[in-house]
């Protein structure tokens, strides 16, 4: 694939070893419960597919889409939520999993979306944090890898809706936004 230019962040093996990890954290952690897991589409569907498999519980998988990047590499604060899920989460736990925190705004729209359908609980689980990044409080109770300020492509995230496919997770060439 076209990804000559694009520098490995974080390994294929790297990702597979921390989604085992943090399988095994909320297995534990939610211990003879029945979590609805929320794939924010469309970043974090391979994160969430291979997460779920990693969790030894009697999960329900939801999927919402919210829009809020275009093609630019910026957030731009306005989030849309495209397509919500199909159930009623009142009295469930609920874990969102998203692919990344950036500025937060996307998470903190997520958990204020869902602290209003009363939930039993309520976590975010997310692969990747940028904290250096963050413009407003809010925080990630499952956090797969924290990593500095630069854009990353691969294992489920794109760049113009591209490289998603990537195995690992990678920092986009500059070259392709300049
Ligand atoms: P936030 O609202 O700024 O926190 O951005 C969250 C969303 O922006 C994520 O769900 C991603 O879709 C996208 N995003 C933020 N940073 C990156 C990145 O480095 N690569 C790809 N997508 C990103
Ligand atoms: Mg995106």
């Amino acid at each position: 694939m076209n990804n000559k230019t694009n520098k490995i962040l974080i390994s294929e093996s790297q990702i597979k070893a921390r989604v085992c990890e943090i399988g095994k954290r909320i297995t534990s952690d939610y211990l003879g419960g029945e979590p609805v897991m929320v794939c924010i589409l469309r970043g974090s569907s391979i994160f969430f597919a291979d997460l779920i498999r990693e969790i030894d519980l009697p999960v329900t998988i939801e999927f919402m889409s919210i829009s809020s990047y275009g093609k630019s590499s910026k957030s731009s604060g306005h989030i849309k939520m495209v397509k919500d899920i199909a159930i009623d989460v009142a009295g469930r736990d609920v874990i969102i999993v998203e692919d990344i925190i950036d500025s937060g705004y996307t998470a903190r729209y997520l958990k204020n979306l869902f602290s209003t359908r009363q939930p039993k609980s309520l976590t975010l689980c997310s692969l990747l944090d940028k904290p250096d990044r963050r413009e407003v409080d809010v925080v990630g109770e499952y956090i797969g890898f924290n990593i500095p300020d630069e854009f990353v492509v691969g294992y489920g995230l794109d760049y113009a809706e591209k490289f998603r496919n990537l195995k690992d997770v990678c920092i986009l060439d500059p070259s392709y936004y300049k």
